[in-house]
C-alpha cells in the first residue's frame, strides 16, 4: 500500500455523506486525505468543487482525486478541463481499478445517486489500490496529453 500518498475530496451538495464515508474509509487505509469540502447541504455548484479539486492534483500539492456529485458526470467534466487531469466516472470495480491501469487516471469521480456506499467504497478501493502499468499504455497516455 502507497501509504504516503495524498487524497484529495471534494464533492457538491449531492454527495456530501457519501464524501464523509469515503473520506473516513481512506483515512483508515492509511492515507492522507485533503478534504476540501463543502460540508454544509445548500445548493452549490459542482464545477468550482470539480476544478478546486483538479487543481490539487494538478499543481501536485496531492497525487490523487476523488470527487462526486449526483451523478458524478458534471464533476468529472469539469476536473477533465484542468490541464494535466485525467478523470473518469465509474460505477463498477473493474473500471475504476482500469483507469488506474491503463489510463493513468489521477481522478476518481463516483455519482453518489447511481451507487450505494458500498460499491462507493469498492470502487475507492480498485481505484487507490491500482497502479499504472505504463509501456504502450504510457504512449497512449501522452497522446491524450498531446
Ligand atoms: C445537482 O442536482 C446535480 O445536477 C449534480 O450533483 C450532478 O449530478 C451533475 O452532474
Amino acid at each position: 500500500m502507497t501509504d504516503s500518498k495524498r487524497i484529495v475530496l471534494s464533492s457538491d451538495h449531492a454527495a456530501i455523506e457519501l464524501r464523509q464515508v469515503i473520506s473516513k474509509h481512506i483515512e483508515a487505509k492509511g492515507y492522507e486525505v485533503a478534504d476540501i469540502g463543502p460540508t454544509t447541504p445548500e445548493s452549490t455548484h459542482y464545477p468550482l468543487h470539480g476544478q478546486a479539486a483538479a487543481a490539487r492534483v494538478a499543481s501536485g500539492d496531492c497525487d490523487l482525486g476523488i470527487i462526486l456529485c449526483g451523478t458524478g458526470q458534471g464533476i468529472m467534466m469539469s476536473a477533465n478541463k484542468v490541464k494535466g487531469i485525467r478523470c473518469g466516472v465509474c460505477s463498477d470495480a473493474f473500471s475504476a481499478r482500469m483507469i488506474r491501469e491503463h489510463n493513468n487516471a489521477n481522478m476518481l469521480s463516483i455519482g453518489a445517486r447511481v451507487v450505494g456506499e458500498s460499491i462507493a467504497l469498492e470502487l475507492v478501493d480498485a481505484f487507490l489500490d491500482a497502479e499504472f502499468e505504463g509501456g504502450r499504455h504510457a504512449t497512449r497516455v501522452d497522446m491524450i496529453g498531446d
